[in-house]
């Protein structure tokens, strides 16, 4: 099969695309003209033998009600203990459209109105609307910034553990938006303290197959099955092949009685059937993306090398963050000394970029902005020349 073609640009307008068809009205802009680097999904072609396997079950034209069938579990098994050496067992599998939706149900089920949820700020801004608009209180507990990147604090954490003896920390590993990708020991901390204060562990680890070279993915299901009672693991192949849309996630989880206790609010909400095309998508991806995945990100890091080095020659002012993995990229831009709007501003009138603003990721992220290098390089160039312009 040809290898895939990560520089061809292809118009994604009129495609109901949130990224750029919406971004006037998400980001509340009335101008269309920008270079949407915002959203996190990426501008290019799902592997080729997804779409065969897609396109041979649109051709058997029957779509009635559909449940997991054994290769559904078998190819993610496979995929992690290939990809990640991690062992998955099929009965921790319970299955939900999106990571967000499953998150937002363990919430409602693992606490109550008013509660504490724990997460490392900067924080993906979708985890505060889902704790806050269930009526639960956020818990920032700050990243410590260092010239190494973004670390976790044990010891601010134990404190809040001990003030507010949330029910739930919700992790993002990789994190969204720093890139970072938390190691064996800071997990282990991070389980220790959470044991001793009751506080369950829900990592979000939709990020895990997109690394950069070198680096490895550390799931909480790593550190071993004395941890498993207090943790779950929520991933998904959407992030990894560009499948978003089509919406299917898994959360692991080893604890029987709270894995019954989620698949009983799944049945509740009557969400135990599946969508036919997301299953298909998801078993071609796991049983045959691993080429495809592995060029990709040898296409992402060039993209990161390559924007990294025309920052530091165009756009001096603009610091970056060292990542470990996703195709996001997380910049200070506090030396341009504008506030948050006069930033936004500039970017859009300016610079021509639709970027996330970092204050979207709670305090924290104040005077960042985080950009998307999942598109062609061509997008990257247009990103650059617009950042230059910020200061002319
Ligand atoms: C950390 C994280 N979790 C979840 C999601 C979205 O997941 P889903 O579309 O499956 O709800 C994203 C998307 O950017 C993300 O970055």
């Amino acid at each position: 099969m040809k290898s895939p073609d990560f520089n061809q640009i292809i118009d994604r307008h009129n495609t109901g695309s949130v990224k750029w068809d919406f971004l006037d009205q998400y980001l509340q802009l009335n101008q269309t003209d920008l270079l949407p680097m915002w959203v996190s999904d990426f501008d290019f072609q799902c592997p080729k033998e997804v779409l065969q396997a897609l396109s041979s079950r649109i051709d058997h034209g029957i779509f009635g009600y559909s449940e997991r069938d054994e290769l559904y579990y078998q190819s993610a098994i496979d995929w992690f203990s290939r990809r990640h050496k991690l062992t998955l067992h099929k009965e921790w599998f319970t299955s939900i459209e999106g990571i967000i939706p499953g998150l937002s149900l363990l919430i409602q089920m693992l606490s109550k109105p008013r509660e504490g949820i724990i997460v490392q700020g900067p924080y993906y801004g979708s985890f505060a609307k889902i704790i806050t608009m269930n009526d639960r209180v956020l818990i920032e507990n700050p990243l410590i910034e260092d010239t190494e990147g973004y670390k976790i604090d044990h010891s601010h954490l134990e404190q809040i553990l001990d003030q507010y003896k949330p029910p739930l920390l919700l992790l993002c590993n990789p994190h969204n938006p720093t890139g970072r990708c938390w190691d064996h020991d800071e997990l282990l901390q991070l389980l220790i303290l959470c044991r001793k204060y009751g506080t369950t562990i829900i990592s979000d680890e939709i990020w895990a197959d997109l690394l950069l070279p070198g680096q490895k993915f550390t799931s909480i299901l790593h550190l071993g099955s004395k941890w498993h009672n207090h943790v779950i693991a929520a991933t998904s192949a959407s992030k990894t092949f560009g499948l978003a849309s089509l919406r299917i996630s898994n959360f692991l989880i080893p604890n029987p009685s709270l894995r019954e206790a989620f698949t009983d609010r799944l049945n509740a909400h009557g969400l135990d059937v599946f969508n036919s095309l997301s299953m298909t998508a998801a078993i071609a991806a796991y049983q045959y993306g691993d080429t495809w995945l592995d060029q990709l990100q040898d296409y992402l890091a060039e993209n990161r090398e390559w924007f990294e080095k025309a920052l530091a020659s165009s756009v001096p002012w603009c610091r970056i963050t060292k990542a470990e993995g996703t195709y996001l990229i997380w910049l200070d831009c506090r030396d341009l000394g504008l506030d948050d709007n006069a930033l936004q501003q500039a970017l859009i009138h300016k610079a021509k970029i639709a970027v996330s603003m970092g204050c979207s990721f709670g305090d924290k992220g104040k005077g960042f902005i985080r950009i998307n290098l999942g598109c062609p390089r061509q997008y990257l160039e247009k990103a650059i020349a617009g950042l230059a312009q910020l200061t002319q």
